[in-house]
């Protein structure tokens, strides 16, 4: 031992830092932390901001950011990668048995195309918007996963854009989320109008003059066979059921789906989707 701490005094720092860069057992029992002094340590502390920093400079990602995704990795691998399948295809082993002829399947992360989104059409969803997906769940594809907490949920999500989407998820959205007041608060008379609406810009087409049923010939992007929703059932709406949600998908559509956005017919007067909205609502009762 005493070798060493004179071997340390005559090479200097230098021979210190190398040892404790390749920390090997056998390094590590050479070094006597007794004899250490403030130097030593102070050297020490150094080593450690460089490798936090190696850490941090992984993908450009902060180190807390860092930590969430591979939290997120995990989460997914146990929860998750059964539907999504472990590269985030869309096609883990129970896949098949979800749709087998019929739209939905998993979704593919890598497609980039999104379905649940408060962005345009075309555009990638927003963190927040995976995260509600997560927290709320798909009435009967896909359970909620509230019991992970708001930051197993993030994490996830975190670790779905980061290591699927690889792209950087949009921060804001140009869609106009205008609240809904004045003559466009409930009443029976904005429904009214918004049935008038449902015909005008031919929904029925599609989800029938009723709203319950419609067009049988429908397919989604992979070619799989696919119904519009029945709009007098709340409990199959996909993406959520409050009239922020049906705000929200009548604007912004649901991507890979025939279902289109109709933020720009509404641009200007988006107030008047609440009219809409609350046509909707009156379907079922509400
Ligand atoms: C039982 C199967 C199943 C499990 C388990 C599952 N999912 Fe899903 N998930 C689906 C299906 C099916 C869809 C597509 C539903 C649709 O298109 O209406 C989907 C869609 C999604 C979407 C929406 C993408 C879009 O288009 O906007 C996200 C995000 C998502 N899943 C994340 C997760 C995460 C994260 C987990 C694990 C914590 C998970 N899923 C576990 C079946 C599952
Ligand atoms: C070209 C056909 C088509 C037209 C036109 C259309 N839809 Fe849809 N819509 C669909 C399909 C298909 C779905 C089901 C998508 C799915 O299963 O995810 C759907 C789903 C919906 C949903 C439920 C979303 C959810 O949460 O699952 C609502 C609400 C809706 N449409 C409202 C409207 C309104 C309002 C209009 C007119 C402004 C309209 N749709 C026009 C095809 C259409």
């Amino acid at each position: 031992m005493d070798d060493t701490k004179s071997l340390f005094k005559q090479t200097g720092l230098l021979i210190f830092g190398i040892l404790f860069l390749s920390s090997s057992p056998v390094q590590s029992q050479v070094m006597d932390h007794s004899s250490m002094n403030m130097e030593e340590n102070e050297m020490k502390d150094r080593d450690k901001t460089d490798r936090m920093k190696d850490i941090q400079n992984m993908g450009d990602m902060k180190h807390t950011d860092t930590m969430a995704v591979m939290k997120g990795k995990m989460i997914f691998q146990m929860s998750c990668f059964l539907c999504h399948g472990r590269k985030g295809e869309g096609d883990g082993p129970v896949s098949m048995f979800i749709g087998p002829y019929s739209h939905p399947r998993p979704n593919n992360f890598t497609s980039g195309i999104f379905k649940f989104r408060s962005t345009e059409s075309g555009d990638l969803p927003m963190l927040t918007d995976l995260m509600r997906t997560i927290r709320e769940g798909i009435p009967g594809y896909m359970p909620s996963f509230r019991n992970l907490g708001e930051d197993g949920i993030k994490s996830v999500a975190m670790y779905i854009a980061k290591e699927f989407i690889q792209e950087e998820l949009p921060t804001t959205t140009t869609i106009k989320y205008v609240k809904h007041h004045g003559p466009y608060t409930y009443s029976a008379k904005s429904a009214w109008r918004g049935s008038l609406l449902f015909k005008i810009m031919k929904c029925n087409e599609c989800h029938g003059n009723d709203g319950k049923a419609g067009r049988m010939d429908l397919k989604d992007e992979r070619s799989l066979m696919i119904h519009p929703v029945d709009l007098t059932r709340q409990e199959t709406f996909g993406n959520g059921t409050s009239h922020e949600d049906i705000y929200r998908t009548i604007m912004t559509g649901l991507d890979g789906t025939p279902m289109p956005g109709y933020n720009d017919s509404f641009a200007g007067e988006e107030e008047s989707a609440w009219d809409l909205v609350h046509f909707i609502l009156s379907l079922q009762g509400r």
